[in-house]
């Protein structure tokens, strides 16, 4: 087996990985992880949200996660751990969460990310999500605002969602 394969799967709610979860915001975040263990525990067994992660050989590397409501979409939490930065994690990630997405009907997906955190922001605008607005003060621990961005989704952009990583 190909030992650099890249498996992007939906995450399934008995699965008990909240403290990776929490450990891997906590390492990829500035400012540590912006849930705690306790929002991962409850938020991770939620029937109405939806999660991916991405293994390499059974090992977690990175996850997204999000909501539907209605023809609308959220996107709550996207992570990639520090070490496996800029191997096109995000974007295989991404790509699945939008192809979800269009299955389900959904036209705009919608975040929020910090002000200061240029890195997502230019991932985002390079994933077709434009700013939209932003929201004063809407961090804590620091204090920041949140830029709220959209992206407007279609068939163009449903792909194959199992790719081999090219590192
Ligand atoms: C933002 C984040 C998810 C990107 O993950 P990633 O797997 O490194 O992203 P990808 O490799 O798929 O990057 C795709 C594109 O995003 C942009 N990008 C990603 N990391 C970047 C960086 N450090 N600097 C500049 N641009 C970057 C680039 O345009 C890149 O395209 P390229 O590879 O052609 O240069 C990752 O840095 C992360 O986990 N950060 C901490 C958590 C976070 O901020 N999440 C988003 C808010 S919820």
């Amino acid at each position: 087996m190909n030992s650099k394969v890249l498996t992007i799967r939906p995450f399934l709610q008995a699965e008990e990985r909240a403290q990776d979860f929490f450990d891997m915001a906590d390492r990829a975040f500035k400012y540590g992880s912006p849930w705690s263990l306790e929002q991962f525990s409850e938020t991770l067994v939620r029937t109405d949200l939806i999660f991916f992660v991405a293994e390499q050989n059974k090992r977690l590397l990175g996850y997204i996660g999000g909501q539907l409501l209605g023809e609308e979409a959220e996107l709550y939490l996207l992570v990639v751990d520090p070490p496996h930065h800029q191997q096109q994690v995000a974007s295989q990630l991404m790509e699945a969460y939008k192809s979800w997405c269009i299955s389900e009907g959904v036209k705009l997906i919608f975040l929020e990310v910090r002000a200061s955190n240029n890195r997502a922001r230019r991932f985002y605008s390079k994933q077709g999500f434009s700013e939209i607005a932003s929201r004063k003060q809407y961090y804590t621990k620091p204090a920041e605002d949140a830029i709220i961005m959209k992206c407007t989704i279609g068939k163009k952009d449903q792909h194959v969602i199992k790719k081999n990583i090219s590192n």
